[in-house]
């Protein structure tokens, strides 16, 4: 413009130039255009960049403005008026293509961010312990905090360690009652976990106390009640003087923690090879509430807990001496305890596999 305007000097030229100066001329101009660039805008940057230019402090707006003070009063009031109404339709314009953008925005956020939140999610899932797993570590919790050491057997044992040394010799009945699993080498799976009580007096020595839980195994016909394959938890105690009041004790305050509540339960004698004198502890039926099911037999009792007073030949075959030290043995059906504590009336179903099952814990 300042170019053209020294160049240029005819009167047609000069008038086109005064007008293409005039306020008049650069508002009217300045509004086309700005409504033009507008409706090509795509972004919020781009308008404010936009806005700034038009209505900024250093655009045209603004500029006119400046010059108010050398127009006459009817020049400003008819400059006012149309500077006014430019700059309300180009803020009116600008607001309207901000929401708009906003909207917009939005809506390809909402479009780009969407998800299904009814797929799986990706990565490892959160899994849970197995009921007996979780029973298994509040067992050793409690008898960890009185004094009980955690002992681990193997799974595949000796004869000896199975049934030798537990007062049990080749020809005893006993070993009957107990058919298991034999490998080619005459080796066995162990059928309770009462050989982690030999282990465990050769390898602490008296006074000692400890817990074993653990996997065992029989040749069992398969029932809701009977697996081939379950869970013990073994538990031992030999000091000086140990009697069943000890023993008594003991069973009482582990059964007081895991049912949280009373439970009705009955002592009778029990006979097992390693123990003497031997008890069958019984509670009742926590399924039926005594009245009889598939899980007590409908006897209305569940074996829970055999236990007695270590055999003084046991103590011996372990090299403790028994007129030194005595001892009290526990064997705690842990699979059936768990059937007990979650009224679950097939025990097919522990080592069954089934997520739907198993999820519920
Ligand atoms: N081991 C015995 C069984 O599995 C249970 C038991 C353990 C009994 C300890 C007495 C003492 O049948």
């Amino acid at each position: 413009m300042q170019e053209s305007q020294s160049k240029v000097d005819s009167p047609a030229a000069e008038a086109a130039n005064e007008r293409g100066t005039s306020p008049d001329f650069v508002l009217e101009n300045l509004r086309r255009a700005t409504l033009m660039r507008l409706a090509s805008v795509t972004s919020l940057e781009e308008l404010e960049e936009l806005r700034v230019e038009a209505l900024g402090r250093k655009g045209p707006i603004a500029q006119i403005g400046k010059e108010f003070g050398k127009l006459t009063p009817e020049q400003k009031a008819a400059l006012g008026k149309l500077l006014n109404s430019v700059k309300q339709e180009l803020e009116r314009a600008f607001r309207e293509k901000k929401s708009r953008l906003e909207k917009e925005e939005l809506a390809e956020r909402l479009r780009r961010e969407w998800i299904d939140v009814t797929l799986p999610a990706r990565g490892v899932r959160p899994g849970s312990l197995h009921p007996v797993t979780q029973l298994q570590w509040e067992i050793e919790d409690l008898f960890t905090s009185l004094g009980f050491a955690v002992l681990d057997g193997p799974e595949v044992e000796t004869e000896e360690y199975n049934f030798d040394a537990l007062n049990i010799p080749p020809s005893h009945p006993a070993r009957d009652m107990q058919d298991t699993f034999w490998l080619s080498d005459g080796h066995l799976l162990r059928t309770h976990t009462s050989p982690v009580q030999v282990r465990g007096m050769r390898r602490l020595g008296p006074p000692f106390r400890m817990i074993a839980p653990g996997r065992v195994f029989r040749n069992e016909e398969v029932d809701a009640s009977h697996e081939h394959t379950f869970y013990q938890l073994e538990g031992m105690m030999v000091d000086r003087n140990v009697s069943v009041a000890n023993l008594i004790y003991f069973m009482k305050t582990l059964l007081s923690e895991i049912f949280h509540r009373d439970v009705t339960v009955r002592l009778r004698p029990g006979f097992f090879p390693f123990v003497e004198p031997g008890f069958e502890l019984d509670i009742q039926c926590l399924i039926c509430g005594g009245s009889g099911c598939p899980v007590c037999k409908h006897s209305g009792w569940v074996e829970l807990l055999p236990c007695g007073l270590v055999h003084p030949n046991v103590l011996r075959l372990s090299n403790i001496d028994p007129d030194e030290w005595s001892g009290f043995a526990f064997g705690l059906g842990l699979t059936r305890l768990v059937m007990m504590r979650y009224g679950i009336d097939d025990i097919r179903q522990l080592q069954g596999g089934d997520l739907r099952f198993l999820n519920q814990f």
